[in-house]
Order: structure tokens, then C-alpha cells, then sequence
């Protein structure tokens, strides 16, 4: 597995999503993974699977230290006193003492950014989450994080995949020695059907998946956490390292790059253009 070396941490540049699974399919999903090799879990407050994914950590025998856990805050719990509560309810379910990188999910306009980056941060303090980060945050969200209130951030958990150009947001994270973790790598799937990753895989021995998620983690600084639910797929997504992608491969696949979204709610931020 790659790691990734970011503010004195070692984050696996592969983890392993859980966005709307429920309980028993959660639990078996995160199983799978960690039995398949993956060491770097990610669900959410929101997602209602964290003592799920507490549980499977647990059977599966690993040490704790073993394991690199996120989870992030929803909108509601962003107010300071639902903050404290929610970490140490999230822990509750996780039955862990402590999580690994915790993220503010959305940026939302009726908390004050220096709010939630306060709160963050005391809470890192607390030594009951490791690393900190936030999600969803454009350029200048993340820009007035670091540069007005001084924010120590490992990440910035974004949708990131071959259609969707996010050249303003790595560099901006790069320059300020952050990673950027690609959510949705798969486009929700649709790349594994694209025509240009499938000849690409074709050329390599491997599938437009493998060839989607090489090319994300192959980037400086980019970590990608895929989710699937049948073994075959879970397993697959982890063999990415037995093949390189060529000048021309890297330029086909740059020419699918667009501003088309899949996650896009009601209470996005005014996204970023290329
Ligand atoms: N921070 C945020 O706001 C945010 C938003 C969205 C997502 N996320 C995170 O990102 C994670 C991943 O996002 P996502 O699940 O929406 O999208 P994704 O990982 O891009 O795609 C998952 C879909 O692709 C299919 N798939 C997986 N591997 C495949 C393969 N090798 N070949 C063909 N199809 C494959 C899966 O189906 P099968 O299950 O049938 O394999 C599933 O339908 C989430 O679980 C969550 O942790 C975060």
C-alpha cells in the first residue's frame, strides 16, 4: 500500500468508503475490506454506520493502531456544545477512545468557519481525535481556514475522479503541504464503464476501475476512497500496483476532465470553476 507522510501523519493512499450502507451490509462491507488488506476506514456521522464500522474493526482482531479511522461532523452538530457531545458520541459508537482524522462534512453558512475551526482544533487538543480536516471546502474556504484562522488541516475530502477537474483545489492543498482525498473516485461507478479507462485497463491487464484509481493515487498528495459491497470488486480495487500508467494514458484520461458534479445538495458552497 502507498502511505502518504502529511503533518506527522501515515495515511494509507487507498481507504475504504461506507456512504449509505446500512448497519449489517456496513458491518460485512468493512470486513470484507480490512480482510481484503485495506488499514483506512471512512464513513460519517451522517451516514449512521459508525458503531458498524466500530464493530467490524473490533471482530476483525486488528490492533487499533492498526487501522486508520475517519469520521466527520454533520451540519446539525456544528454549534459548540453539539460539537463535544456528537465527538464523544461518534466515539461511543465506535467503541474506540480515539479517531484518527475527524472532518467538519460541509462548510455552512450560519456557523462561522472560525467557529468550527476552533472546535476542531480543541477537540484535537483533547488528544480524542489525532488529525483534522474538513470537506466540501472550495479554494477561498479553504484559503481563509489556513491563512485568516491558522488552521492545522490534513485534508480536504472532495469529489475527485477523471471527470471532474479539481486542478485548483491540489494545487492550492499542495501548497500548503494538505492532501486532497477524492471521494466519489469512481464516479459513483460510471468510470468503470468509460470507454477510454476500459481500452486503457485493456492495455494493462486491468479493469477502467484499477486504471481510475492508479491514476488518482499516483498524484501527489491524493488519497482516494473507493466503496463497493461485492468481495470481487473490494478486492480489486486494492490491486493497483503491478502496472504504470503511460504520457499517453495520463493524457487520455486528462482529456475526460470536466465541471460536472455528482454531489451537488442544496447547501453545496459556489463551487470552484477550473
Ligand atoms: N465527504 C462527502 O461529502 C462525501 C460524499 C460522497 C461520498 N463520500 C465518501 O466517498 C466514498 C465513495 O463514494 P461513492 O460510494 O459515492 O462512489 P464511488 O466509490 O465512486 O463508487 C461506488 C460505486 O461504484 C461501484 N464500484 C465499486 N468498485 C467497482 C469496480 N471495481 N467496478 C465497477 N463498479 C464498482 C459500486 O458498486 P458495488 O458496490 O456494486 O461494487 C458503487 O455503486 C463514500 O463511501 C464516502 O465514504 C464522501
Amino acid at each position: 500500500m502507498k502511505i502518504i507522510e502529511s503533518k506527522g501523519a501515515r495515511v494509507p493512499a487507498l481507504g475504504f468508503g461506507t456512504a449509505r450502507l446500512d448497519d449489517e451490509t456496513c458491518a460485512r462491507a468493512v470486513a470484507q475490506a480490512l480482510e481484503a488488506g485495506y488499514r483506512h476506514i471512512d464513513t460519517a456521522q451522517g451516514y449512521g454506520n459508525e458503531a458498524a464500522v466500530g464493530r467490524a474493526v473490533a471482530e476483525s482482531g486488528m490492533d487499533r493502531s492498526e487501522i486508520f479511522l475517519t469520521t466527520k461532523i454533520s451540519r446539525a452538530n456544528l454549534g459548540r456544545r453539539d460539537f463535544r457531545d456528537s465527538v464523544a458520541r461518534s466515539l461511543d459508537a465506535f467503541r474506540t477512545d480515539y479517531v484518527d482524522l475527524f472532518l467538519a462534512h460541509w462548510p455552512v453558512a450560519k456557523t462561522p468557519r472560525s467557529v468550527v475551526l476552533d472546535a476542531l482544533a480543541e477537540i484535537r487538543s483533547t488528544g480524542r481525535v489525532r488529525l483534522i480536516g474538513v470537506s466540501n471546502y472550495t479554494v477561498s474556504q479553504l484559503r481563509e481556514a489556513v491563512e485568516t484562522f491558522g488552521a492545522d488541516l490534513l485534508t480536504n475530502q472532495v469529489e475527485y475522479h477523471p471527470f471532474l477537474n479539481q486542478r485548483r483545489l491540489l494545487d492550492f492543498a499542495r501548497s500548503q503541504g494538505m492532501t486532497l482525498t477524492a471521494y466519489c473516485p469512481l464516479a459513483k461507478g460510471e468510470a468503470a464503464r468509460n470507454a477510454t479507462l476500459r481500452r486503457i485497463g485493456a492495455k494493462h491487464g486491468k479493469t477502467a476501475a484499477q486504471v481510475t484509481l492508479r491514476w488518482l493515487i499516483d498524484q501527489d498528495g491524493v488519497i482516494a476512497i473507493p466503496q463497493s459491497t461485492d468481495p470481487g470488486r473490494v478486492a480489486e480495487n486494492l490491486h493497483l500496483f503491478d502496472f504504470t500508467l503511460d504520457a499517453q494514458d495520463l493524457a487520455a484520461i486528462a482529456a475526460l476532465a470536466s465541471e460536472r458534479r455528482l454531489v451537488d445538495p442544496a447547501w453545496s458552497p459556489d463551487w470552484d470553476s477550473a
